[in-house]
């Protein structure tokens, strides 16, 4: 497990430079100014977290909200909690008297971050049966609109407030790739507890799904049909410790 470890996680500088590299989109900057950049952030953005609702394609609302054990996430928990950091750190930071869509997610989906106030805990995530799926994909929406709104609205932001927030975008971009990692782990785990164990992806949909989600995104994570709830332990368990 170790050397799946080690193949996945950049070791010098240079890979992590590389890595960024891949990102659909990338450009140098010093090569573009910053109006090309703002313009390839949004459609950067917008693929990044769409890539999270294709990784749920083949799950059920029920599926999303299994928690296996107390070092696993819901699915759904997943996908509000990423949709909780770009309003926490970027939202409410950049919009004056912002006034959030739903106030109460600050609780339930912080996960560790003292200075945003008192959250959830952790091993108890499995038991938010509410909010619905259905409202945490609104959630998203309605923040997903919030950033994309900021970024093609420049000129309310100086120059200086324009770079952090595209680094902030940035940083909120890396954060859903490690949760779209987690998301595939957490999901295989839960669903290897089932005795029927059933697969993540249908051999159907993963040979032509696999092939569309490694194109699209620069995740390093390894996607093929064979990654079925039932191989899980086998695989990937040592990615949780
Ligand atoms: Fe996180």
């Amino acid at each position: 497990m170790n050397e799946i470890l080690k193949a996945r996680a950049p070791t010098t500088d240079l890979d992590l430079r590389n890595s960024v590299r891949r990102e659909p989109g990338y450009e140098p900057k010093d090569r573009l100014s910053l109006e090309a950049t703002e313009s390839s952030i949004v459609d950067r953005f917008c693929a990044r977290r769409h890539y999270s609702l294709a990784l749920i394609n083949t799950l059920s609302a029920e599926d999303m909200q299994l928690q296996s054990m107390p070092d696993t996430s819901p699915t759904k928990w997943h996908l509000a909690h990423t949709t909780w950091f770009f309003e926490q750190f970027i939202l409410v930071s950049y919009i004056n008297n912002y006034q959030s869509p739903q106030p109460q997610f600050n609780y339930l989906f912080n996960s560790y971050y003292e200075q945003k106030g008192q959250r959830h805990p952790r091993s108890q995530r499995g038991m938010l049966s509410r909010p619905s799926l259905e409202q945490v994909l609104a959630y998203r929406e309605q923040i997903n609109k919030g950033i994309c709104d900021l970024l093609q609205k420049p000129e309310l932001l100086a120059n200086e407030s324009r770079l952090e927030l595209m680094a902030l975008v940035e940083l909120g971009m890396h954060h859903e790739m490690q949760h779209q990692e987690l998301m595939l782990t957490d999901i295989l785990h839960c669903l290897s507890q089932n005795p029927l164990y059933p697969a993540v992806f249908s051999a159907k949909s993963a040979s032509g799904q696999g092939k569309e989600l490694v194109d699209s995104g620069s995740n390093q994570f390894s996607f093929h049909p064979e990654w079925a709830a039932g191989v899980w332990c086998k695989t990937t368990i040592g990615l949780l410790f």
